[in-house]
């Protein structure tokens, strides 16, 4: 499909978003029109997750795997029964505790929901997003939404609406801008539908604070008996600059790399926490310690030093703890080596 229809950017106060920015989003996409939408993690790209003409349109404005399932949001607690069936008493327990909120919970999927949602599986994602823009526009729309981050096959999320349209700008319908999301990377993706779950995805809540609601430790994907989370591709989250990862806290080794490339006639930018220095055009973003405001910060940082056209971005890895694990494994993805042929990654 040829697609180069202007996008209209339709500002809206995240707090106390305007009904009419709300109707004329929802009205897009009732018209079966893809219309991005923050929410607290990352930016998504709605439609009706009813309606399977509307969804085929969205793997094809991200060019993104049609074996890749996505996520159905949902405007209350109670709506999770449209779109799952056989919820079991556990995943009641991390609703009560964690909804809205970054968390994805896979579950046995109702028959209602189209088969392209869930890439012809048997299991859903859904998700209650806590932004306020996302909770008024699925409730305006009268249905859940499915909705992946609203950005091209393995480009890095968006966390504003700037990202948004330099990814998918021509290609979708509208974007609601709302600023910069909050929480800065995606839900944790945790499937309730093995024994124990597998916690697909890390996310900005920690493993332990999940496991303390479920009250069982989970299965890491790597231990899961079952066929990896299709979405789980070592590549993704990934800048266009090759990353080189090196140890937290090695500011020697860093500042020596970075010289190397320099050396080399590259142009190399950083992202670091420790008090990096390196000479005249190294591009080096200072990342902050705290973990809630680092998440907030990365993928900015990834699109601020694609935008200075770096070719190689030295990156710190986080501390330890399992607090940093959704920051490691965002980390740990965007510096794999490009696949040589994305369709071969494929399960
Ligand atoms: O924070 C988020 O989760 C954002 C916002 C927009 O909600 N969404 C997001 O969607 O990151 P996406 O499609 O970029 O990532 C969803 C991940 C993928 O890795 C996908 O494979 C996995 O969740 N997933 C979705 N449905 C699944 C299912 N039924 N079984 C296993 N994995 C699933
Ligand atoms: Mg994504």
């Amino acid at each position: 499909m040829q697609c180069t229809m202007p996008t209209e950017r339709i500002p809206c106060d995240p707090r106390h978003p305007s009904p009419e920015a709300l109707a004329k989003a929802a009205s897009l996409l009732r018209s079966g029109q893809l219309v991005a939408f923050p929410t607290e993690t990352v930016y998504g790209l709605g439609a009706p997750a009813f309606d399977a003409t509307a969804v085929a349109r969205i793997f094809t404005a991200k060019r993104r795997p049609p074996n890749n399932p996505l996520i159905v949001h949902i405007a209350e607690t109670d709506w999770i029964e449209r779109v799952a069936v056989d919820i079991p008493p556990m995943a009641y327990r991390l609703v009560e505790a964690f909804f809205p909120g970054p968390l994805t919970l896979i579950l046995r999927k109702h028959p209602q929901v189209p088969a392209n949602v869930t890439a012809g599986g048997t299991t859903v994602g859904v998700r209650l997003p806590a932004h306020p823009i996302a909770q008024g526009l699925i409730q305006a729309v009268g249905v859940p939404l499915a909705a992946p981050s609203a950005n091209r096959f393995t480009e890095v999320s968006p966390t504003t609406a700037d990202h948004v349209l330099k990814s998918l700008g021509g290609r979708i319908a509208a974007v609601l801008d709302g600023g910069p999301c909050s929480v800065g990377i995606e839900s944790a993706v945790l499937d309730m539908t093995t024994t124990p779950p597998t916690l697909w995805r890390a996310g900005i809540l920690a493993q332990t604070t999940l496991e303390a609601v479920a009250g069982c430790r989970f299965q890491s994907p790597s231990g899961a008996a079952t066929a990896p989370s299709p979405g789980q591709f070592p590549r993704h989250y990934a800048p266009r600059a090759r990353i080189e990862l090196l140890p937290f806290g090695d500011r020697v080794r860093i500042e020596e790399r970075l010289a190397v490339y320099q050396a080399q006639g590259c142009r190399p930018g950083a992202m670091v926490l420790s008090d990096v220095t390196a000479g005249v055009g190294t591009v080096i973003i200072y990342l902050p310690q705290d973990v809630a405001a680092y998440a907030r910060r990365l993928y900015a940082a990834f699109h601020e030093l694609d935008a200075q056209l770096v070719d190689v971005i030295v990156v710190e890895q986080v501390p330890e703890g399992t607090a940093w694990d959704g920051l490691r494994d965002r980390l740990r993805r965007a510096a794999a080596p490009p696949p040589v042929d994305i369709s071969e990654e494929t399960p």
